[in-house]
């Protein structure tokens, strides 16, 4: 297989800020699209240099909400990386997208540019679960949206919210076997998180709601697994589901720990240099994004980059490569705390591929800690 290289653009504007999100996102405002042109051109470039005699197997567009972007910004990337390293055949281009109306406008213009895959933030296919997720759509309005996508790009994913407060059992099952039916091949399903310094996490230390139990949310992820399997689109990361084939291709390069370039405020990239690991970052307030503020850059130990690479690895079923010679046995106690770990039921490793169990994957959080204690 092609090793795996990405581009990966934030694009940090939205039309308003969801109360549950703490990305690095800013209200819409007047755009100058000849300034973000010059300053991801300026990145992409001098990432370029570094990666000399390597094509892309993916870009990606997030966010934000890259779909408000002008058009000549998402052009010019694919332009300027069309240039710069050329993609592969097959390459994977995807963009995030909200599902109202006036994205949906767009959406024909954006496959014209070269954008084979939409990521619709769809959050739910309930009137009262989107007003209360602070969501500009409806349930009509997704499904819409969802349908549109699949007339204009190859592969269109969508993303669901669940474990919302007063949500149940009964109503997830419900809700997920309609996504289900709707024909996307691959699915995101997140389980709410209540961020720090979020509008949710404020309501919910005054005490003004609550999210389901954990007892609640286990059963719901559990549900998820056996649902999406049994409609062909098993779970191939934590929260990804996808057909045969049809799995993300961008996000397996974070997974499998590939190199990636991240442009746009605030994106992070990982590149291997001289066998390496740096860890880039760019400026996180657009302004100074704009400006050309220096980027961070951060030479990984080889403790560090083990430790990433089988937290990202150990998300995916299938698992990782890992064999006995991996860096992470050089910290001490590492084999007994991987011991302990197979032994509880909660890792698998044939001396080659080291998996979480089912089991594992459902407390990863708690898992990872634990390894790496
Ligand atoms: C950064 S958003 C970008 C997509 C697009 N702007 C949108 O909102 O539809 C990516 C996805 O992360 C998920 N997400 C963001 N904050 C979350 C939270 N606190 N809990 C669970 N999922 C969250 C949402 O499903 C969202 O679609
Ligand atoms: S969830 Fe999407 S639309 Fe909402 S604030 Fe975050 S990035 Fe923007």
């Amino acid at each position: 297989m092609t090793k795996l290289f990405g581009v990966y653009v934030h694009w940090p504007y939205c039309a308003r800020i969801c109360p549950y999100c703490d990305f690095n996102v800013y209200k819409n405002r007047a755009i100058d699209a000849e300034a973000w042109n010059a300053a991801l051109t300026g990145d992409l470039e001098n990432y370029a240099a570094r990666t000399q005699g390597r094509k892309l197997t993916s870009l990606y567009f997030g966010g934000g909400t890259p779909s408000l972007a002008p058009l000549p910004v998402i052009e010019g990337v694919i332009e300027t990386c069309e240039r710069l390293w050329g993609f592969e055949p097959g390459a994977e281009i995807t963009l995030e997208a909200n599902p109202t109306d006036a994205e949906q406008s767009r959406f024909e213009a954006f496959a014209c540019a070269g954008v084979n895959r939409l990521s619709l933030g769809v959050q739910s296919l309930r009137d009262d679960a989107l007003k209360f997720l602070g969501r500009d759509h409806d349930a009509t309005a997704a499904k819409r949206a969802i349908e549109a996508a699949q007339g204009a790009f190859p592969r269109v994913t969508f993303d669901l919210i669940y474990g919302r407060p007063g949500q149940t059992l009964e109503d997830w099952r419900e809700e997920l076997s309609e996504a289900l039916s709707l024909g996307a091949k691959h699915l995101s399903l997140y389980q709410l998180t209540i961020e720090a310094g979020t509008a949710f996490a404020k309501a919910v230390d005054k005490g003004r709601w609550a999210p389901p139990e954990d007892d609640v949310t286990a059963d719901m992820y559990d549900a998820a697994q056996e649902m999406t399997a049994a409609a062909g689109l098993p779970a191939y990361e934590i929260s990804n589901h996808a057909a045969p084939d049809e799995e993300s291709r961008h996000n397996l390069v974070y997974w499998t720990y590939g190199d990636y370039v991240g442009v746009g405020p605030g994106a992070h990239g990982r590149l291997t240099e001289d066998g390496v690991r740096i860890a880039t970052e760019t400026a996180l307030a657009p302004p100074d994004y704009l400006a050309g503020a220096p980027h961070q850059e951060t030479t990984l130990t080889q403790a560090e980059a083990a430790m990433e690479r089988l937290s990202m690895g150990l998300r995916l079923t299938a698992g990782m490569s890992f064999t006995e010679k991996d860096p992470f046995f050089a910290e001490a106690g590492a084999l007994e705390r991987l011991d302990r770990l197979i032994g509880d039921g909660l890792l698998q490793w044939d001396g080659e591929t080291l998996a979480a169990t089912a089991g594992g994957r459902r407390i990863l959080n708690r898992l990872l800690y634990e390894l790496f204690a």
